[in-house]
């Protein structure tokens, strides 16, 4: 039997215990969450035309420039012959998602060029077969530059779809930061979300998220690290970054693989705030991505990081400063004047060694300085499993820094080894940001058996939400056509998307995270193992109900009592909803053509007195929220 004491109410449950990690990884960002559809937008990727086809006469040119962080622009003349023409196709990310009769919202900069005479460009939506799906003519109409915008609405769905842009008359036009986003993002916001992405990541209800990485913080190198500066003001002049995810793994290279900041820290926070979440956000600490820490160019000396700190510094400001100060007033100025109320930042992903600590030191000495009340989260290396990047904690004790993020992606037998990871943990120190993990299966997919094992650790993650404040899956999202990276919680096409096992568990955990750790015990000690069964206890304060997560990962199913004692005498129970994951086979997953294999099921169990009565199936995670 196990016992749940209701006498011994534990320690509160952060309300960011359970989060969200987002990196532009697999293309999460463009391509992905954020709803843009043109790929080089600005014509200011390296190889300037990449993603676009162009025919007839096209000029790349960047004098005189609309926009001086992102120069280039084009020029389409007429070819001087009546069967040729002039002009510029996009090919999307990966092709470009349009959905029948939903509008989706053209805009370009543009002028004439040489002469004031009105120049026609024609616009088309195409399927792959090249089939027009909608088409429509705009007016250039001044010498100067001026932003246009036409609405266009496809006759039919297309998944791999593209942009052309035609001259459709006989002079020449200037076209600059060519865009088009689906009018129906999340929120309806302009340079919005793509709306199925953002719902789904919102509907975990959320306690924390963290941006804008893992290592695109860190960069290849320090120019390509993430400048939050850089991602703020007007989309048009956000500058384009090279990705850390470029061509980190040889066999999954993506040299189109750039940051276009559309989504940016602005972004960021609104979403964080839109879905109810705490921000944070991570900022580089001067070492470019660790594995290139050889390297001494990848180092800012400690004596040159006044920079780096300054932008830790004012990125507060911006998230919480007045409208009057210097970057609260960019904040306001973007739309919310109101304070984001940033309560965390973290300095560095995945640094190890002392040339991570000598750097942290200044960041915390000037962000306690200045802002007494933020929590600095500092970080323990890639995996700190025993192996010798350990060590970083009691320079993190030493520091005095708020959390430790430590990530593991680890194979099965450690996530079921180390659901007892924190039990004996040091209470005194840092408490612990489970910055990214996720259980790696053989072939590493989003099968049942990594979503099962990593609901059998998060027993563990729970029982000691005294020291354990936040926890973040990761990576969040794939493009099932461009991804570096799996396991991933959930899986896109240009069209759908799909929640995989691992995304029900965060979300059975964050929809029932209670306020208060209780102790559920079977012969006074936690259930962590033993007869492959792993579980632990909350109570929620404002449902007043206690819920209890179990996960059997055995092949035997299993009948259970759950003795609820030391309740009050006139104190009745009765049962509330019951929800369990569970698959015929731990190797099956879900997918695009296939989205519910596995999904939370309503159950249900027998409640008799004071004593819960559930059968804990074979292979199978489950909850049962018990009402007082
Ligand atoms: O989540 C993928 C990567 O794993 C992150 O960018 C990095 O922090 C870790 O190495």
């Amino acid at each position: 039997d196990f016992v749940l004491d209701t006498k011994k109410v534990g320690a509160p449950i952060q309300s960011t215990m359970y989060g969200l990690f987002f990196e532009d990884i697999n293309f999460a960002a463009d391509g992905g969450l954020y709803a843009e559809l043109v790929k080089n937008r600005s014509f200011d990727f390296p190889q300037n035309l990449m993603g676009w086809n162009t025919f007839g006469k096209v000029e790349v040119r960047k004098d005189n420039p609309l926009f001086d962080q992102n120069p280039t622009y084009v020029v389409l003349s007429d070819p001087g012959h009546p069967h040729k023409r002039t002009g510029i196709e996009n090919e999307g990310f990966r092709g470009m998602g349009f959905k029948q009769n939903e509008a989706y919202r053209f805009s370009v900069w543009a002028k004439t060029v040489n002469s004031n005479e009105p120049q026609k460009i024609r616009i088309d939506l195409l399927d792959e077969k090249n089939d027009i799906l909608v088409t429509q003519q705009l007016v250039i109409n001044a010498g100067d530059w001026k932003k246009y915008e036409i609405s266009l609405t496809p006759k039919a769905t297309e998944a791999k779809g593209r942009l052309r842009i035609f001259l459709d008359s006989k002079g020449s036009v200037a076209l600059e930061h060519v865009s088009l986003f689906p009018v129906n993002t999340w929120k309806g916001r302009e340079n919005g979300l793509r709306a199925d992405l953002a719902q789904a990541l919102s509907d975990i209800k959320p306690g924390v998220f963290r941006f804008p990485g893992g290592c695109i913080v860190e960069g290849t190198d320090l120019d390509t690290r993430y400048d939050w500066k850089k991602t703020i003001g007007a989309v048009e002049n956000r500058p384009v970054n090279e990705n850390r995810w470029h061509y980190t793994f040889p066999h999954r290279f993506f040299p189109d693989y750039y940051q276009s900041y559309g989504l940016g820290f602005y972004e960021y926070f609104l979403l964080s705030e839109d879905m109810g979440a705490e921000p944070l956000p991570v900022l580089s600490c001067g070492l470019a991505c660790q594995y290139q820490n050889e390297k001494e160019e990848c180092h800012v000396p400690v004596k040159d990081l006044g920079s780096y700190i300054q932008d830790a510094l004012d990125l507060i400001e911006f998230a919480n400063g007045s409208p009057t100060s210097t970057w609260g007033k960019v904040r306001a100025e973007m739309g919310h004047p109101a304070p984001f109320n940033l309560k965390y930042i973290g300095i560095g992903n995945e640094q190890w060694g002392d040339e991570y600590v000598v750097r942290l030191e200044p960041f915390v000495k000037a962000i306690r300085a200045k802002y007494p009340d933020i929590k600095i989260i500092g970080s323990s290396g890639p995996s700190a499993d025993g192996d010798k990047f350990e060590y970083l904690w009691p320079e993190m004790k030493r520091l005095k820094v708020d959390l430790v993020d430590e990530h593991y992606y680890k194979d099965p037998k450690w996530f079921l080894n180390s659901a007892k990871r924190y039990d004996n943990y040091d209470r005194k120190g840092p408490a612990v940001f489970a910055g990214e993990y996720a259980c790696h299966v053989p072939n590493r997919d989003n099968n049942f058996e990594s979503a099962l094992y990593e609901a059998a650790f998060m027993t563990g993650l729970e029982r000691n939400a005294d020291i354990v404040h936040m926890c973040t899956y990761a990576p969040l999202l794939a493009h099932v056509d461009a991804w570096q990276w799996k396991p991933d919680m959930i899986w896109f096409d240009n069209l759908s998307s799909v929640k995989t096992p691992n995304y029900y568990v965060q979300q059975l955990y964050a929809q029932n995270k209670g306020t208060n750790v209780m102790p559920l015990t079977r012969n006074n000690t936690s259930i962590s193992g033993e007869d492959d069964l792993y579980a632990s206890a909350v109570y929620d304060k404002d449902e007043n109900c206690y819920i209890v997560k179990v996960a059997n990962t055995g092949t035997d199913s299993k009948d259970i009592k759950i003795n609820v004692e030391g309740l009050k005498k006139q104190a009745t129970l009765s049962l509330g909803e019951c929800f369990e994951l569970k698959a015929n086979d731990l190797k099956i997953v879900n997918s695009l053509q296939t989205p519910t294999n596995i999904i939370p099921q309503k159950t249900t169990a027998k409640l008799e007195g004071n004593t819960l009565q559930i059968i804990a199936k074979a292979q199978s995670f489950s909850l049962y929220k018990i009402q007082l």
